[in-house]
């Protein structure tokens, strides 16, 4: 099969997304917040999950905007808490009938270690364990929406993952801005064996996932490093580096674009020349996809 162009994804977003209802986590800026308006603008209804209510209600005010008859509805909940990501899953129910599509976006690059309330490494809790809940805790819904689909923002640093212990991957650790990336990489890679198990335990629920990489995107993440910001809106002027919308294009893509229906466990790319390098020596070992999944499992208290 060949892979939509970025006109024909245009041209078959907002037919397919009209009357969904999607939920995007993160969406206050960045990748999260251009998902977010391609989908309002595309007619579908939104809900997202943000952890700063101010934040969230600016951008809620900025949606509504978008379109003439806009649902947007917003939760507040930092996902690096699990008894706010339950609660986040509650309120979720109270407002949407099903849920056809579910963005799980939302990230952060801690430069410096951190522990989250549950007592786990506070960038795998965002980036892994919180989602991980989240969209288990939303299956019934994502059943009432069937064929629906989840999109994981999860990143080509996956790739350089060189061991990863499905015992110890939430134990927090020390580490500097150096360290902080092979952090960074684990939580993209447990996105993507996540993203993996999904297609293989949910995909006769009716619900598939992929994940992709946006590449280098010009965002909030790399405010925590010194002069990232503006060494990033520097380079966003070459072609290296994207901007947000660009970033949320692939993501806009397999959430509503007819030729991924059915397609599941994928990752995609939009890095130029990713195609070429191998792909992770991890990413196609099932029993790494479970191991993960059953220990995520018991990490958040899932029965
Ligand atoms: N930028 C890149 O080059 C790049 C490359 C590959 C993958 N990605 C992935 O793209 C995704 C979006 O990142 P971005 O680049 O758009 O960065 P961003 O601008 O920093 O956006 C991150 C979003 O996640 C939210 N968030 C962070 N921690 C949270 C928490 N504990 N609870 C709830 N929400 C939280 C942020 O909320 P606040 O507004 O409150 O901070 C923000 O809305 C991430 O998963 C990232 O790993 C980015």
């Amino acid at each position: 099969m060949t892979e939509p162009t970025r006109n024909q994804e245009a041209e078959n977003r907002p037919s397919a997304l009209k009357g969904t209802y999607c939920l995007v986590t993160g969406a206050t800026s960045g990748i999260g917040k251009e998902i977010a308006r391609g989908l309002v603008t595309a007619g579908a209804h939104l809900l997202f999950v943000c952890r700063d209510r101010t934040r969230g209600e600016a951008t809620l005010a900025e949606l509504n905007r978008c379109s003439r008859d806009p649902f947007v509805r917003m939760v507040v909940a930092d996902l690096s808490s699990l008894l706010e990501v339950r609660r986040a899953a509650e309120e979720i129910h109270r407002h949407l009938p099903r849920l056809d599509v579910l963005v799980n976006n939302a990230g952060t690059h801690d430069l410096r270690p951190a522990v989250s309330a549950d007592g786990f490494d506070r960038m795998i809790a965002t980036n892994h364990l919180g989602p991980f809940l989240l969209t288990n805790l939303l299956t019934d819904l994502l059943e009432l929406g069937a064929p629906s689909r989840i999109v994981m923002v999860a990143s080509e640093a996956h790739r350089s993952v060189v061991h990863i212990d499905p015992r110890t991957f939430a134990d927090p650790g020390s580490y500097g801005p150096v360290g902080s990336l092979s952090v960074y990489a684990r939580s993209k890679l447990l996105n993507v064996l996540v993203t993996q198990e999904i297609a293989r335990r949910w995909t006769t629920r009716g619900i598939t996932a992929n994940a992709f990489c946006p590449g280098l995107v010009s965002t909030g993440l790399t405010r925590n490093i010194p002069m990232g910001s503006t060494l990033f809106s520097l380079a966003e002027r070459s072609p290296l580096v994207r901007n947000a919308r660009e970033g949320a294009e692939q993501a806009l893509c397999l959430a509503g674009d007819p030729r991924f229906t059915g397609r599941s466990g994928g990752f995609y790319s939009t890095t130029p020349g990713a195609v070429l390098l191998p792909p992770s020596i991890h990413r196609f070992r099932p029993g790494l996809q479970r191991a993960v999944w059953e220990r995520s499992e018991e990490l958040v208290a899932l029965p």
